[in-house]
C-alpha cells in the first residue's frame, strides 16, 4: 500500500502524527526518509507528544539512538552516520523490540530491517509545504489505508 499526502504546514504534520500515534504497536518500525531539513525530527516530535512522552525529543545525530521510556517505548534513531557501513548490530533489540522504533534516513540501513515496515519519504515543496509519500505491507497496509481519508 502507498500513498503520497500534501501538507501545509506544522499542524497539518502534528495532525498526522497524531493520527499515526493511534495505530502504534510494540514492535512498529517506521522508517522516516528526507532530506536534511525536511521534517524528520519534527514529525518525530510530534509522534512521540502523541505517544504521551513528556521529554523533550531532539535529534539523535550524534548518539545514533535514543530512548524515551513509556508505556510504549519510543526508540529514536537517527542513521546518518552509518551511511558507508549500513548497519550496526547493536540496533537491533531496538528495531526488533517491544516499542516503536523510529528511524530517520532508514535506507542506510535497509539490510538490518524488516521487510515488512511502514516507511515515510518526506520531501520539502516549499518553507512549509510537504510531500509525503507513506508506503507499508501486512498490517501497515490496513494503517496507511486509514491515512488516506
Ligand atoms: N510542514 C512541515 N513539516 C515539518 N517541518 C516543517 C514544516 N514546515 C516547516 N518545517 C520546519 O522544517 C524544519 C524541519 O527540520 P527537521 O525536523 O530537523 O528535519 P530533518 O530531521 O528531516 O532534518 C523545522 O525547522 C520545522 O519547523
Ligand atoms: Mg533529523
Amino acid at each position: 500500500m502507498e500513498i503520497t499526502l500534501k501538507i501545509h504546514n506544522l499542524l497539518e504534520m502534528e495532525k498526522l502524527a497524531s493520527k499515526i500515534a493511534k495505530h502504534l504497536f510494540p514492535g512498529f518500525v517506521l522508517g522516516m526518509g528526507g532530506d536534511l531539513g525536511s521534517g524528520k525530527t519534527t514529525f518525530t516530535q510530534y509522534l512521540a507528544k502523541h505517544m504521551g512522552i513528556k521529554a523533550v525529543v531532539n535529534s539523535p545525530t550524534f548518539t545514533i539512538l535514543k530512548i524515551y521510556q513509556n508505556h510504549l517505548p519510543l526508540y529514536h534513531m537517527d542513521v546518518y552516520r552509518l551511511e558507508k557501513i549500513g548497519y550496526d548490530y547493536e540496533l537491533d533489540e531496538f528495531i526488533y523490540g517491544d516499542g516503536v522504533a523510529v528511524i530517520e534516513w532508514y535506507e542506510y540501513i535497509k539490510r538490518m530491517l524488516p521487510e515488512t515496515m511502514f516507511s515515510m519519504d518526506i520531501k520539502a515543496l516549499s518553507e512549509t509545504d510537504r510531500e509525503i509519500t507513506i508506503k507499508g505491507g501486512g498490517v501497515y497496509a490496513e494503517i496507511i489505508k486509514d491515512l488516506s481519508h
